[in-house]
Parts: C-alpha cells; sequence; structure tokens
C-alpha cells in the first residue's frame, strides 16, 4: 500500500502548528472540549443502563452494557470533570452511571472488573467518601482475588480461550482495585496476591529490551509459561501500543503502593521503551512494529495512558534527569493530543479524542473514538494540571 501522502501533510502541518503552543493554554481548552463533549454525551444517552464504549462513522456513540469491561471509564470520565468543575450536573450523571456497575462487584467472570467497578465507584468515593461506595469496591477486590492462582503467582485475564491460564499486561491495570482495597478495609492478604501478580509479570512479560508480551498462556499445574502470544496486536514479537502503555501505568502504580524499586526500574524500562520507539508527532502507531508504518493507524488511548502514567513516573525517578525526561515525554505526548487531528474539534466524533484502536487484527474499531482513550487523556490533562501547580 503506498502512503497517504496528503494524510501525513496534514498530520505535518498540525504537529507544527501544535509545537509552537504550550499546554498552559492548550490544558484549559482542551479541558472545555472535554466538558462539552461528556455534557453532550450524557443528554445523546440518557439511558444510564448504556455505557458509551466507541463512535460509530457519524461520530454518535455506540454502547455497550454494565458488564463490558469498559463500562467503567465513562462514569469515571464524568467524576474527573465534575472534579475539574465542580458541576452538579456532572456529579448527578457520575452517579447515574457509577449505579450502573453496582452489580458488577460480584462478577467472577473477568479481571476486569478492577476498571470497571475502581473507575466509577473508585474515583467517586475520592471526592465523596461512603461507606456504600467502599463496600462496593470492596467486594469487587474479594471477587478479583478469587481469580488467583497460588502456583502460578497470577490473577486470571480471561475465561474460556484457547489458553488454559491467560494472563494478559493490561491486567496489572487491575491491581490498583486491590492495592485500594488492602489499605482500605479489605483484607490484607490483597496485597500479597498482588505483588506476586507483579513479580511474575515483571519476571515472565518483559523482554531484554523493556517491551512486553501481550497474553501469556501459563501451565496450571507447574506454573510455568506455556505460550506468549499477542491477541490485539501485531504478531506475538511485535510490540502492542497500549499493552506498553498498560505496562508502564500499572508499574507505576504497583510503585506507587509499594515503594519497592524493583517495580519503578520495571516502569522506567516500559517507559523508556516506549518513548524511544514514538514517532516525531509523538502518537504512537497501533503496533510498534506494525508492518506498514508510516501508513497505519495511530492509537491515542496508548498515548493518553501512557501521558498520564509518565506525569505520575516524573514525580518517582530517583534522577532529575530521568524525572525530566519523563515529564517532558507526558507533556509532548499530552500537547499533541490537544491538538488537531487528535482533539475531535471541528470533527463528527461526539468524544474528545479521535483516532483509536480498539483491535485492529480483528478489524474492530480501527481509527475511531473510544471511550478509554478520552477517559486518560482527562486524567493526564488535571495531573498535569496539578503538576503545573505545584511548580
Ligand atoms: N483490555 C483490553 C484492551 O486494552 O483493549
Amino acid at each position: 500500500m503506498k502512503p497517504r501522502l496528503s494524510n501525513i501533510a496534514v498530520l505535518l502541518f498540525a504537529f507544527t502548528i501544535a509545537q509552537g503552543r504550550n499546554l498552559e493554554t492548550l490544558v484549559p481548552y482542551a479541558l472545555d472540549f472535554a466538558k462539552q463533549q461528556l455534557k453532550q454525551s450524557v443528554g445523546e444517552i440518557q439511558d444510564s443502563t448504556k455505557y458509551v464504549r466507541t463512535t460509530l462513522p457519524d461520530g454518535s456513540w455506540k454502547t455497550t452494557r454494565a458488564r463490558d469491561w469498559t463500562s467503567g471509564f465513562f462514569p469515571g470520565a464524568l467524576w474527573y470533570m465534575h472534579e475539574y468543575t465542580n458541576d452538579p450536573f456532572f456529579k448527578t450523571a457520575a452517579e447515574r452511571w457509577t449505579a450502573g456497575i453496582t452489580g458488577q462487584q460480584f462478577n467472577s467472570g473477568t479481571h476486569d472488573v478492577g476498571f470497571m467497578v475502581f473507575n466509577s465507584f473508585g474515583n467517586g468515593y475520592r471526592p465523596y467518601p461512603s461507606e456504600t461506595h467502599k463496600n462496593v469496591i470492596l467486594q469487587a477486590a474479594q471477587t478479583l482475588a478469587t481469580r488467583y492462582n497460588p502456583t502460578i503467582g497470577c490473577i486470571k485475564s480471561w475465561d474460556n480461550r484457547k489458553w488454559d491460564y491467560p494472563v494478559i499486561i493490561d491486567n496489572m491495570m487491575n491491581l490498583e482495585l486491590l492495592f485500594w482495597a488492602a489499605e482500605n478495609g479489605g483484607q490484607k492478604k490483597l496485597k500479597e496476591i498482588v505483588i506476586r501478580h507483579a513479580e511474575t509479570t515483571m519476571k515472565n512479560h518483559f523482554r531484554s529490551d523493556g517491551s512486553t508480551y501481550y497474553v501469556l498462556g501459563y501451565d496450571t499445574t507447574s506454573g510455568s509459561v506455556k505460550a506468549r502470544n499477542t491477541h490485539q496486536g501485531y504478531a506475538d514479537e511485535s510490540v502492542w501500543a497500549r499493552g506498553q502503555a498498560w505496562a508502564i501505568y500499572g508499574y507505576t502504580m504497583t510503585y506507587r503502593f509499594t515503594k519497592d524499586e524493583r517495580f519503578l526500574q520495571t516502569a522506567q524500562r516500559a517507559a523508556d521503551y516506549f518513548i524511544s520507539h514514538l514517532p516525531p508527532d509523538n502518537i504512537p502507531y497501533w503496533d510498534f512494529l506494525a508492518p506498514g508504518i508510516p501508513n497505519e493507524p495511530r492509537d491515542v488511548s496508548a498515548a493518553a495512558i501512557a501521558s498520564s502514567a509518565l506525569f505520575e513516573l516524573s514525580k518517582y525517578a530517583k534522577e532529575k534527569s530521568q524525572q525530566a525526561t519523563y515529564r517532558d515525554a507526558a507533556t509532548e505526548i499530552l500537547k499533541s493530543l490537544c491538538s488537531a487531528p487528535y482533539l475531535a474539534e471541528g470533527t463528527n466524533s461526539h468524544a474528545i479524542l479521535d483516532h483509536a484502536v480498539g483491535n485492529k487484527p480483528a478489524k474492530s474499531e480501527v481509527d475511531v473514538s473510544i471511550i478509554y482513550a478520552d477517559y486518560y487523556f482527562t486524567e493526564a490533562l488535571l495531573r498535569y494540571q496539578t503538576l503545573a501547580e505545584k511548580k
């Protein structure tokens, strides 16, 4: 396939413009746009048993149910917007879509109960602590812990797939629910489970260059690794961009709870790979080794997750030069996301960001808007603001 030169020219033009603007003006502008888009999405969907997930060709939202792994992101983004604006509209909406997830505290069929319950109830509990919300989070943590196998030292990610015991890099994200629960009235053994999961993943999911595998298939008798595969990436030995972003975020968060240097180093290895493989406008292609680069779709979700994680990582890195590297990378990624063609302003998309990829090998959600990109983008914008205020 020939490179689409016109698309590359537009990207380079937008990138050059973005370089000339700084985040002090871009961030409030993007937050204001996010506020409008989220408000419009609440009005569009109305029914709080429906959760926005991805955009259709006309730009409107395709919705899903509470048991989908992405359900927590819409209420989570609404909670963030309430935190930013203090507007009661967002509180009411966030409460409605959070309430719809209540039943997922008992969903033992997936590791994604962390994404569902912690991004919704967890983000609501922070500004408005309540026993009811806390109990939902604690129960969800107990439910997730039932998926742990001590022989393997990991929580099982998926059921009924081609692997007996699959563990995916994304699973690191769901550990936050367990860490929080262990520190807030849940069983102390939850912390042992998560630390063991993080250690096992650190040992088996990483290549020597800091890149990560997507799915590991474990042997339930010996606990050893039987297979290293991809699922949504280009190939078993390629580097799926969102998976690499989950690794940075997951290990940075694990360091936040443990202060264990091994996890900080792992987060940095994952970050160093991600940063050193970014294209000039700092938004990764959907897979770092996709064969058609530069004529491959970008993935703003990987960019947003990584930007948010790198802001946090910049606070923990020991050397001043490392702190600057991570803060600068987070800033440059965010700058691009705040600008055309990635900010969905002026497009038909009802979302905040455009140009995400869900699952390219399955030809599903390719080059569309996706709610988790919007969630982590909003989080990154707020993290930037918090860091800027502290300067
Ligand atoms: N956890 C699935 C994904 O990142 O697409």
